[in-house]
């Protein structure tokens, strides 16, 4: 018989990992409640329109990545590979606007991406999503960005770089993208299979190129920054003085044009050198015309999202030691039912609590005890019985009480408190 396997670029999130996931989850729920965020869980799968239309058909994302299955109906239907186009269709479709015409909303959930699997890359992945919509002053910008990377302190994250760049808007952008299409056919045949075709599909995805032999000539390529029309030019000042104002480093990236095209005005990645290729923890940026293209009003948008995978591997191990209060012993098969009610009570009364049912030995009991790190363990043998007492035993320093069997709780709070 074969062995089941997870499928490949997917893995599991055991028990001994898990408390560092419920740690973030935890720090993003209180800190972007801070900032006015408010949950939003939109489906795991989507009509296929939407993420061709919303994405860009002719990113890696759509082209490439994407499971994509046709429904018994016949409807093509896909896993969605990122949140943000979920979470704009549900403005649209809920009228989400007219309840909160500045709503913000973050979202925390798998997506899947039929990638390359390696170190920090997966197939099936995590993010915490955060969009805001309807608010257009670059202040918004200079928030989301400062929510991001104090969410990336609150979490312990201690060493990381902010990227940043302005990728236009529908009005100057055009422009540039073919002063670059021009330029990059001057020099096509030296480029890589991929960017030639890039040349015609999509020539801003060559400035993120990765292939060593064309750096040369996309350095030399026209930047953005000298392309931008005014409004976008004094967006991005204004983006830049608050930044500052607030003292919030960033490094400038004229290459920064993200994978995914809904992208207007400010672009920005947080990224680490302890990732490897996969550097990037968050991206994120403004998608000014995105709602409108998906068929709902000329509202604008902004957000990012973050790679739990990743972030959790730069934390620091700290692997919470799984808690348990007392372990309750019955040391002969009629003290069974009173251990069972014991255990009963005590979880009621908020204590973690454990016993072995199997009608083990006290050795091997007491060996499990120690193994599950109990900090006390309640026996039941015949003498207890009938004296209606437990014999309590502290495990830190292997001292013996005996406690009357109605005392046990308050007891045993005394002593965990103390
Ligand atoms: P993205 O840059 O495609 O942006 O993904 C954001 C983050 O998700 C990345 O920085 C990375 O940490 C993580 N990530 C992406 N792909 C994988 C993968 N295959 N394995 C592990 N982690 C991965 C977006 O998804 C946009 N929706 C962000 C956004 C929200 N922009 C505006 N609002």
């Amino acid at each position: 018989m074969t062995t089941l396997r997870a499928i490949t670029g997917t893995r599991d999130i055991l028990p001994e990992e898990v408390s560092a996931w419920h740690r973030i989850e935890a720090v993003a729920r209180t800190l972007f409640a801070r900032y006015g965020y408010r949950e939003i869980r939109t489906p795991v799968f989507e009509m296929t329109e939407l993420f061709a239309r919303g994405i860009g058909a002719e990113t890696d994302i759509v082209a490439k990545e994407m499971y994509t299955f046709d429904d018994r109906d016949g409807a093509s239907i896909t896993l969605r590979p990122e949140a943000t186009a979920g979470i704009v269709r549900s403005v649209i479709e809920r009228n989400l606007m007219n309840t909160d015409p500045a709503l913000k909303v973050y979202a925390v959930g798998p997506m899947f991406r039929r990638e390359r699997p390696q170190k920090g890359r997966y197939r099936q992945f995590h993010q915490v999503d955060v969009e805001a919509f309807g608010l257009s002053h670059p202040s918004i910008d200079v928030e989301v960005i400062e929510m991001a990377l104090a969410y990336l302190e609150a979490c312990g994250l201690a060493r990381f770089e902010l990227v940043l760049n302005s990728v236009g808007d529908a009005k100057c952008r055009p422009a540039y993208v073919e002063a670059l299409r021009t330029e990059l056919r001057r020099s096509a045949p030296k480029l890589c299979a991929d960017c030639q075709r890039r040349i015609e599909t999509n020539p801003l995805r060559v400035l993120d190129c990765k292939v060593p032999e064309d750096q040369a000539i996309i350095e030399g390529l026209p930047r953005i920054s000298d392309h931008l029309c005014t409004e976008c030019r004094d967006h991005f000042a204004e983006v830049r003085r608050e930044l500052e104002m607030l003292g919030i480093a960033y490094r400038l990236s004229h290459r920064l044009v993200r994978g995914l095209d809904y992208y207007t005005r400010t672009t920005f990645e947080v990224v680490s050198g302890e990732l490897g290729s996969q550097n990037s923890v968050l991206g994120g940026g403004r998608y000014d015309g995105l709602v409108k293209d998906l068929g709902g009003p000329d509202l604008t948008g902004i957000g990012f999202a973050l790679g739990m995978e990743r972030l959790v591997m730069l934390l620091p191990g700290a692997d919470e030691p799984r808690r348990c209060d007392v372990f309750v012993a019955a040391l002969v098969p009629a003290a069974l039912d009173r251990a069972l009610l014991l255990q009963r009570d005590l979880r009621r009364a908020g204590f973690s609590v454990l016993m072995d049912s199997e009608g083990r030995s006290f050795k091997s009991q007491m060996k499990r005890a120690d193994k599950l790190g109990a900090r006390f363990v309640a026996m039941l043998g015949e003498d207890e019985m009938a004296r209606g007492v437990w014999t309590l035993r502290d495990m830190r320093g292997s001292s013996q009480e005996q406690v009357r069997d109605e005392a046990l709780a308050a007891h045993l709070r005394e002593r965990l408190n103390g």
